[in-house]
């Protein structure tokens, strides 16, 4: 076994895989600007108080799942992401983005670090995609984000996704919800784990995401947090449910999901996929006006947002034939040297092709023909180019389709032009 190994919970992406990230980044970045969503790139770690801050220091990603360090002994701590909506925000806040236009949609890719027990479609370095939407409160601001996220989905072919959703209400829905919440458990006390009695007198609600199996039976019978929502925190989750039906959005209400971060209001949704075993969530968000004030804002941002983990979706497409029928990257022709004191020829063809934006490999390790052609064939090249010393003499080369064996002979002026015509990858023409 080599010396060095990638880091548990890490892992490479090889070009066939790589492939995949980039058909459905392309996916998404058509998407983003579809609905008005430009690209947002931020710094990979900040201070760790923004996300203590933000994300809520009784969250299990703050609590237990952050990778933080500190630079020297005088230095403030920092923290690799774990998400971006903090940091998204941080962004917007300093450089006072809302001045400029009070709209921003915001749209990235990244990679986030956890430290969670890796298993299948958990990691500790991993990937997501995601959009902002900064500077709006509404249900219609809600229903874009989730719209989007169900769109690229959509686009991309899955099947069987399932979203739920929830109101968390304003915050003094919450506060009354919480002293519910306090009520109901303090006389389970004695049967409650220790993080979840620590949750009781910090943030009752976080019981309620607890994975405990001990603890299922009683936080099924916990008090809904809906019946405590005040009638206009009724009406924004109706008005946003009424968006999705218009939409034909299929969704399932969920009154229990309160998802693993403390930002969110009113609207939370999360997306499952069933082909993905116990880390079934493949994407989530919400609304999360309060958080700008958190972060020491002295305006209000009403703001909403999502964020699909990647690796998740990619197991999910993989899963479901979803890359099967997707073209293989590969280069379009394969130069073919006959002879090894001709190779110099062959290499100026290659740069007059490449030139000209046509794919082109060629072997330079001087191998035999037989091992060229096994090369061509082994990379799925759709044509051999052969140069040999009759193609150098009278100037016309046999290009042959290496999936029908038809082969022509071609001038290099008629090759460039029949290379670069959008049928080439198809049936040659004489
Ligand atoms: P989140 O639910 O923590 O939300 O993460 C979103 C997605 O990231 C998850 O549904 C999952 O697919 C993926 N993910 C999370 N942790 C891991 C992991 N350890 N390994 C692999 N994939 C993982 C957020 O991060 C919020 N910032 C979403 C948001 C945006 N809310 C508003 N705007």
């Amino acid at each position: 076994m080599p010396q060095y190994q990638a880091v548990k919970g890490t892992r490479d992406i090889f070009p066939e895989e790589a492939a995949r990230w980039k058909y459905v980044e392309g996916v998404v970045d058509a998407l983003a600007s579809l609905y008005g969503f430009s690209e947002i790139r931020i710094p990979v770690f900040e201070y760790t108080e923004l996300f203590r801050r933000g994300i809520g220091s009784t969250t299990d990603i703050v609590g237990k799942e952050m990778f933080t360090f500190q630079p020297d002994p005088k230095g403030r701590s920092l923290t690799l992401r774990p998400e971006m909506t903090a940091g998204v925000m941080r962004a917007a806040l300093q450089h006072n983005l809302l001045a400029s236009a009070p709209v921003h949609k915001l749209y990235y890719t990244g990679e986030l670090f956890r430290k969670e027990r890796p298993q299948a479609g958990r990691q500790r370095q991993f990937s997501q995609f995601g959009a902002e939407l900064l500077g709006v409160s509404s249900p219609a601001a809600v229903a874009e984000v989730i719209t989007m996220m169900m769109e690229v989905f959509r686009s991309l072919g899955l099947q069987g996704l399932k979203l739920r959703i929830n109101s968390l209400g304003d915050t003094d829905d919450r506060l009354r919800y919480r002293c519910a919440l306090q009520d109901y458990f303090s006389p389970f006390h004695d049967i409650l784990d220790d993080a979840s009695k620590e949750r009781l007198e910090k943030n009752p609600l976080r019981i309620l995401d607890s994975k405990n199996p001990a603890l299922q039976e009683l936080i099924v019978g916990a008090p809904k947090l809906y019946d405590y929502l005040n009638p206009a925190s009724v009406q924004d989750f109706e008005k946003v449910l009424y968006y999705l039906d218009e939409r034909n959005i299929a969704y399932e209400i969920d009154y229990r999901l309160v998802r693993g971060l403390d930002y969110y209001c009113n609207t939370a949704f999360e997306v499952t996929s069933s082909e993905l075993g116990a880390q079934d969530a493949i994407g989530g968000g919400g609304r999360y006006d309060g958080l700008a004030r958190e972060l020491g804002s002295s305006v209000d941002v009403a703001a909403s947002g999502f964020a699909v983990g990647m690796e998740r979706l990619l197991i999910t497409m993989e899963k479901q034939g979803l890359f099967d029928a997707l073209t293989p990257q590969c280069p379009l022709v394969y130069v073919v040297v006959q002879q090894q004191d001709l190779a110099d020829h062959a290499l100026q063809i290659t740069c007059r092709l490449r030139n000209a934006a046509i794919k082109t490999e060629i072997d330079l390790a001087a191998r035999s023909m037989k091992a060229q052609m096994r090369e061509a064939n082994r990379i799925k090249a759709s044509y051999a180019l052969f140069v040999g010393t009759t193609e150098k003499a009278t100037g016309l080369y046999a290009l042959k389709n290496l999936s029908t064996s038809e082969q022509t002979m071609l001038s290099l002026e008629a090759l460039l032009e029949f290379l670069c015509e959008p049928t080439a990858n198809g049936q040659l023409q004489s």
